[in-house]
């Protein structure tokens, strides 16, 4: 395998770059070229690719977003563009590929190597959102948590100072890991998820109990997937039946997405970006690599996209108590 390709696709994430640079600097290390795909998908069919070298991923580890950039490729959908992204793969003469990415990256990938049995792909868990099989840890969830956390830190403030109650919609697409990590963090008294069918009740037994006084502030976080429909609906109806309490919601959005990546995050994003590269020395395709405790997971892109890990019922409860 003369040639390696390396890309980021989907949502970006930080922590991406410390990924990226791992994989350019190993594959280097063991004598490849390292080919960057520019754009995901999307980059690779219009054929934005270039060799890197060891300097062309200095000083790109503290950086948010992915200096590969990123894409949600429609084009890569259709047969056609995908032949133009093999053909172009093929003149760079990229052997082996990493993509690093979350859901539908691995989607595309799977397809890809189903149509060119000939190409040679791994994948790293690239997303804020934590919602892939067969790994505890995905690429930008530690930061994102922590920039969450610091966000609705702030909030508490203002909360505090006015009596008031806000809603705080977090991201993570259908999943509620990133509401259950920032919410117990920041001492929300209600944390609602799609995977629990309970903790709107809960958090209307709550209401009744506690706050119908107007004497205290409260922060609820709201994941953008929950079954409510997100923090604006639920704040509606919450306010409908107190209209006394003082309510406010906050979308935290995008910037969830950005900033400077957690120590944690650099570090396993530069564990995993060593492990890629060494997984397609040793001939391996077609996996996700992750990692489950301190161990390293390999699991089929297949079985990484269609199952969604468990949250873990200790943590609802936590909530529960302590709110
Ligand atoms: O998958 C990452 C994520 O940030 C989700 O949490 C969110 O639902 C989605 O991407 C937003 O996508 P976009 O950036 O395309 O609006």
């Amino acid at each position: 395998m003369k040639r390696i390709g390396v890309f980021t696709s989907g949502g970006d994430s930080p922590g991406m770059n410390a990924a990226v640079r791992a994989v350019v600097r190993t594959g280097l290390y063991y004598g490849h070229e390292v080919v960057g795909i520019y754009r995901g998908y999307e980059g690779m069919i219009d054929g934005e690719m270039a060799l890197m070298d060891r300097r062309s991923v200095s000083n790109i580890m503290q950086q948010g977003g992915t200096i590969l950039q990123s894409a949600r490729s429609k084009r890569f959908m259709t047969t056609a563009g995908r032949a133009q992204a093999y053909a172009n793969l093929q003149a760079m003469d990229v052997e082996g590929i990493v993509v690093i990415g979350g859901n539908g990256s691995f989607t595309g990938a799977k397809v890809f190597m189903e149509e060119y049995p000939d190409l040679r792909m791994v994948g790293l868990p690239g997303t804020i959102d934590n919602d892939l099989y067969g790994t505890d840890y995905t690429i930008g969830y530690d930061t994102a948590i922590n920039t969450a956390m610091a966000a609705i830190d702030n909030l508490r403030d203002t909360a505090a100072a006015h009596n008031r109650l806000f809603f705080v919609e977090v991201m993570g697409r259908d999943a509620g890991f990133i509401a259950l990590r920032s919410g117990i963090a920041t001492g929300a008294e209600g944390v609602l998820i799609k995977e629990s069918d309970t903790d709107k009740e809960q958090l209307l037994q709550q209401l009744k109990d506690d706050f119908s006084t107007i004497t205290r502030s409260g922060i609820v976080v709201v994941a953008e997937g929950d079954e409510s429909g997100g923090a604006i609906e639920l704040s509606k109806e919450i306010q409908t039946l107190y209209p006394e309490l003082d309510i406010r919601v906050t979308i935290l959005g995008h910037v969830q997405r950005g900033g400077r990546p957690t120590c944690m995050e650099r570090v396993r994003a530069s564990q995993l970006g060593v492990e890629a590269v060494r997984q397609l020395r040793a001939g391996k395709s077609g996996i996700m690599i992750g990692q489950i405790g301190h161990e390293f997971s390999y699991t089929p892109f297949a079985k990484a996209i269609k199952h969604h890990d468990r949250v873990d019922p200790e943590l609802l409860e936590i909530v529960k108590i302590l709110a």
